[in-house]
């Protein structure tokens, strides 16, 4: 039996599954796809994909069955639990983000294996990987680099950091001590910043805020923010974030130097996001109530990412800036999202 190509996207219901499903089932290029989730596929998006799977990415035999029925040609591994729901189960992230994505690259390297061609695995890494020690820290270090401060405080940041390498290693380095190495993987990785959809609204993450509030003032909802208003971390429109993964699975292997890459769009502060909010909604009410927690997680992060390794090997360049994002995207869209749900 011939096996039909298709590209695998786990987490595929997700916020950047519902932006990568939409803009790779236009690409006549690209191969069909195939959706796994733990939950359906949203019904708007079963039209364009091939099939969708419901299932645990720890099923290993639903795994096996994907590699005997399709030829994969790469896949986003965009399943995990992010960094606020992974604090309140640590154990459960472990298994999810670390045992899941394990499982999930030796399939691939199977699959690499039988069609003597490496396997693509696409995995977006995050911005909780780093670990600054205190604010002071955190404003002097400017945009910090893919090698630097890689002490995360969380269960989510030690999960993405152990499988960067994991892919690293099994790309380049597994069976080391055999005649025969493995050809068997193409593992490229993108640290996200936070990520900001003007059609879905994230859950489970700590860097939430930032969408939340701009989500509430559209809806005429008041917000109360977890974090002060001086926070700053890095952010991107979510068309970049989608446009990212694509460039980098698209670039030819021999300009890729590395496994790993930060990208960025825009770093603010909380107080910035605000100020924007308020001057498209003028209603909007915006309060801050940090929580101890929370907030604790995004102080350790990144105010600023350097992102110019990316820029060399593959020409990214975000599309969006903080103007762009906020006017040309997020308003115009969540406007007209929540006008239609009000209707
Ligand atoms: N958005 C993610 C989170 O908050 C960070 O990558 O967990």
């Amino acid at each position: 039996m011939t096996r039909e190509p298709i590209v695998l996207i786990t987490g595929a219901n997700g916020e950047v599954g519902h932006g990568l499903i939409k803009y790779l089932s236009q690409q006549a290029h690209v191969p069909e796809i195939v959706a796994f989730d733990l939950k359906p596929l949203d019904e708007a998006l079963r039209p364009l994909v091939k099939r969708y799977l419901v299932g645990d990415i720890l099923d290993n035999a639903l795994l096996e069955s994907l590699h005997q029925d399709y030829e994969i040609d790469t896949i986003y591994h965009l399943a995990a639990l992010l960094s606020t729901s992974a604090e309140k189960f640590p154990e459960l992230a472990h298994n999810v983000n670390v045992q899941g994505t394990v499982q999930l690259l030796h399939m691939a390297m199977r699959e690499g294996k039988s069609r003597q061609k490496a396997v693509k695995f696409i995995y977006p890494s995050s911005i909780a990987v780093y670990g600054l020690p205190d604010l002071q820290t955190k404003a002097q270090a400017g945009a910090v680099a893919e090698n630097d401060y890689l002490f995360p405080t969380t269960m989510y940041g030690c999960n993405k950091l152990y499988t960067e390498h994991l892919g690293r290693y099994y790309t380049n380095h597994y069976q080391q001590l055999s005649d025969m190495p493995s050809v068997g993987l193409d593992f490229r990785c993108l640290r996200f910043p936070g990520l900001i959809s003007a059609f879905t609204v994230p859950s489970g993450g700590t860097s939430d805020y930032a969408p939340e509030m701009i989500h509430a003032a559209a809806k005429g909802e008041a917000y109360t923010c977890f974090v002060r208003e001086d926070t700053a971390i890095p952010f991107m429109a979510m068309p970049d974030g989608i446009q990212a993964l694509i460039q980098l699975a698209e670039a030819p292997r021999e300009t890729l130097n590395s496994q790993v890459y930060n990208v960025t769009g825009f770093s603010a502060t909380a107080a910035e996001i605000a100020t924007l909010v308020q001057a498209e909604f003028p209603n909007a009410q915006i309060s801050y109530e940090a929580s101890a927690g929370r907030q604790g997680i995004v102080d350790t992060w990144a105010a600023d990412v350097d992102d110019s390794r990316a820029r060399k090997d593959w020409h990214w360049r975000p599309a969006y800036d903080i103007q762009r994002t906020f006017a040309d995207y997020l308003f115009p869209n969540i406007r007209e999202r929540y006008t239609e749900t009000m209707l």
